[in-house]
Formats: structure tokens, sequence, C-alpha cells
């Protein structure tokens, strides 16, 4: 299926694409994150319940991507935005920076990012990159009242006008390395015009598989470069 050559295009990523970097995703391993179950790191409550336990969990994924580099899927999507003759927007649920490492530029992380963390008491979004375990004050208010700046589940996630607008949009949606089990995200898809191309990249098709018209089955480092190449070459 052809798009115009102009088209927009929205790029959706989830924990698959960084995979081949080296971290881990959420549902191998018998859904387990790192060890943990979602419910003891990932929500208000268990925040609420065990401050230092959660603060801990996301140090250690803040330093953790110090020892982590952007793959070729990344690299790909980054020149995809930047040879591109239409608006790319690259959407993702990934916390961690590799995109931006990577040089893509218009990144909306919908589920926030390791390295900012946010002020409960003056609610400053702020750049970090230390550990927020020893609870340092704010800089900006001085409270000790600082959490990271993830979308825990229950939180309403980032951007959400901005990304229905572009997806309703646009002539061109992939989605790359997502399980389709998150919601709103998972929902993007059907959000997409009648027209629109859509196109699955997965190591196997995802529970959200049949919304699309299109899947390309492999690992993202060897399916994104190809396919950035043919939209470029096209
Ligand atoms: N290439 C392509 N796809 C891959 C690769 C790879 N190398 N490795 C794994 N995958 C696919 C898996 O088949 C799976 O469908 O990536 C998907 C990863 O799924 P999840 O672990 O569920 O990650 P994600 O979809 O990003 O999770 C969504 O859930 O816990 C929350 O907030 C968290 O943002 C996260 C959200």
């Amino acid at each position: 299926m052809q798009i115009a050559p102009d088209a927009s295009i929205v790029v959706l990523t989830g924990a698959g694409i960084s995979a081949e970097s080296g971290l881990r995703t959420f549902r191998d391993a018998g859904g387990l994150w790192e060890g943990h179950r979602v419910e003891e790191v990932a929500t208000p409550e268990a925040f609420a319940r065990n401050p230092d336990l959660v603060q801990r969990f996301y140090d250690a994924r803040r330093r953790q991507l110090r020892t982590v580099e952007p793959n070729a899927a990344h690299l790909a999507l980054a020149r995809l935005e930047q040879d591109w003759p239409g608006e790319v927007l690259l959407v993702t649920q990934n916390v961690d920076d590799l995109h931006e490492r990577a040089g893509s530029r218009k990144v909306l992380s919908m589920h926030g990012e390791l390295r900012k963390a946010r002020c409960e008491a003056c609610r400053t979004v702020m750049a970090w990159a230390e550990d927020l375990e020893p609870r340092p004050p704010c800089p900006a208010c001085g409270a000790r009242s600082l959490r990271p700046h993830i979308v825990w589940f229950g939180e309403e996630p980032l951007g959400l006008p901005t990304i229905f607008d572009a997806v309703s949009r646009c002539g061109l949606f992939v989605a790359i390395g997502t399980s389709g089990v998150v919601y709103p995200a998972a929902g993007l898809v059907g959000a997409t015009p009648r027209s629109a191309r859509t196109i699955e990249v997965n190591l196997e098709r995802s529970s959200m598989a049949n919304a699309f018209r299109e899947h390309r089955v492999g690992p993202a480092t060897e399916v994104v470069p190809g396919l950035v190449r043919e939209l470029l070459e096209a």
C-alpha cells in the first residue's frame, strides 16, 4: 500500500524496541518487570506504601540507562524523522532515553521519563540524573517530595490530546515492539483514519494484531531499518 509522499506518520514504540539494547520488556519472564510485579513498583499506592522500594527500583532503572546504547531500530527512526518530507511524531511508552540519544527530536514519552523527576509539592518537572532514594530536596521549592516522572498505573498518560490529534490525521501508523495490552496506547491504532496504512512490527503477532493491515514479524533491529529504507526510497 502506498502513502502520500508527505503523509504524516505516527510511530508508537514499546519495550520491544529497546530489548535488543539490553533493557528487559515488561511481560517476559512470567509477567515480572526486573523481578517485581507491576503493582509493587508502578502504582501510586505502591509509592504511598513503600516509597523507598519504589525509589530504589526506579533509581536502578535510571542507572541502568548508562549501561545501554540505542540500537539500529532507534537510529532508523531518527533518520525517518530527519529525512521524511512530512510530519513524523514518535510516541513512546518507554521511559528510557534511547530515542532521544539516537537523535529523534519529536518524541512524546506518554508514560514519562526516567531521566526526569517531578515534585509532588510544587509540581515542577526537571531533568534528573541522580538517585531519588536519599530524598534530595526539590531544587525549585526545597520540599523533599521528588518522585520519578513516571506515569504509574491508574495515572493519566502524558500528551494525550496531541497524540490523538496526530493519530486522527495520519497517513501511516506504525507500532513497534508493544504487546498491545495497556490502554490508551493499545487503542491508538483504532483512532487512525480508515484510509491510513497501519503496520505492526513485533517478534510475534500481538494481542492487537488484528487491528493492523500489515505485519512485519521479526526483531526490531532487523525489521525497522528495512521499513524506514522502504519508506524513504518509495
Ligand atoms: N523486536 C520486536 N518486538 C519485540 C522484541 C524485538 N526485539 N522483543 C520483544 N518484542 C515484543 C514482544 O513480543 C512484546 O509484544 O515487544 C512487546 C513488549 O511488550 P511489553 O513487555 O508488554 O511492553 P509494552 O507493550 O511496551 O508495555 C506497555 O506496560 O507496564 C506497562 O507502562 C508500562 O509502557 C509499559 C506498558
